[in-house]
């Protein structure tokens, strides 16, 4: 398809554009895991569509199912009742409007949250209907101000309402849209009773999705409670590990380490893929710059593990320093460059703030 094709494409809207979106599923289970390069690389909605709305509210995965994203992506945390709910973390001051409710001040305190000493307000010290009285707010306002036309609309959603949504517009759009569920902590909330783990599976078995072949990928940046739901738990569904800098929390091997050749098949006897972020994949220079592919997408290819980088964003700031487009930091760069590299580079997917944009760089690579 020619690249002005392509272009209108996109412009119309991404799922009645792309034909290959209706039929065969995009993801792959353990069946599939040793032919990665069979499969469309898949585009995850990054806490929904969070370049245009307020970040994990039901109106940012919506728009990014309907935009085009294969998979929809809740980090989750727990209510004081127990309950999986839809934030980055769980000190919520940055993403609700919690500090303008007086009537829970006094729950503002201090703790230690892996390590690091954190203030605000946190969700496991609110039940379900302390919770659901506060509404989103843009995390970002200075970098997307235009998503601030939406704080105070939305709520904090619970996991259960991520699944519904996901089953209704899966009906509706007539494609199946995955769900990238990531634990948020998991050693911290096992810690104080609250362990993430029982409740994730149950609501994944709830709605038939503990399934190796299920559209489901359940992430977390920790090594032993992804060993636990294989093992303990018996999850089906599959697996990725997320890799950063430094390592683990609790955890003495640093992600380097997993992401050997030996660490990355050590990996592969209980995970389905890796997420690492993206300058893993692709080094930056010295000078910002795009650099060189590393070899890890073929060393994880080589132990059967997917490869799905985080994360991918519109913004100059977000850019490397040669794909940025002017000066200003909020102002869009060229983002179509930086996907069409990592697709070149041969990802199975990668998490974007911006799905219609991961689309149609899909679309124009192929
Ligand atoms: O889960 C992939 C990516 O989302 C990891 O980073 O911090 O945005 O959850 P984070
Ligand atoms: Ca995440």
């Amino acid at each position: 398809m020619d690249r002005r094709k392509l272009l209108v494409a996109g412009a119309l809207g991404t799922a009645a554009a792309a034909p290959g979106l209706i039929g065969a599923p995009a993801w792959a289970g353990d069946d599939d895991r040793m032919r990665p390069s069979n499969h469309r690389p898949l585009v995850i909605g990054h806490r929904g569509a969070s370049g245009y709305r307020p970040e994990h509210t039901l109106a940012s995965y919506e728009l990014a199912a309907r935009t085009g994203a294969d998979f929809i992506e809740p980090d989750l945390v727990s209510t004081a009742d127990g309950v999986l709910v839809a934030r980055h973390e769980n000190e919520i001051s940055g993403t609700t409007d919690v500090a303008a409710h007086p009537e829970f001040a006094a729950r503002r305190t201090t703790k230690t949250i892996d390590g690091i000493s954190v203030t605000g307000w946190f969700t496991e010290d609110f039940t379900l209907a302390e919770l659901k009285t506060l509404r989103a707010v843009e995390r970002l306002p200075a970098v997307r101000q235009r998503n601030t036309v939406y704080n105070g609309l939305f709520e904090v959603p619970t996991f259960e309402e991520v699944l519904e949504l996901r089953e209704r517009l899966s009906r509706e759009l007539r494609r199946e849209i995955g769900v990238y569920p990531e634990t948020k902590h998991p050693t911290y909330f096992a810690g104080i009773g609250l362990a993430l783990e029982g409740p994730l599976v149950a609501a994944l078995r709830r709605h038939g999705l503990d399934r190796r072949d299920a559209p489901v990928f359940v992430q977390s940046f920790e090594a032993a409670n992804l060993r636990r739901l294989r093992t303990e738990l018996r999850i089906k569904a599959p697996l990725v590990f997320l890799a950063g800098a430094g390592a683990p929390f609790g955890d003495p091997r640093p992600y380097a380490d997993y992401l050997s050749p030996a660490g990355l098949a050590e990996l592969a006897g209980f995970v389905q893929g890796i997420g690492p972020e993206k300058t893993m994949v692709i080094a930056r220079r010295a000078d910002g710059t795009l650099g060189e592919p590393t070899p890890l997408i073929a060393d994880a290819h080589r132990a059967g593990l997917k490869v799905h980088p985080y994360t991918f964003r519109a913004e100059n700031q977000f850019l490397p320093a040669d794909l940025r487009t002017g000066t200003a930091p909020a102002e869009y760069g060229r983002l179509l460059d930086e996907l069409a590299a990592y697709l070149a580079a041969g990802v199975d997917g990668y998490f974007t703030d911006n799905p219609d944009l991961g689309v149609l760089a899909r679309n124009l690579a192929a």
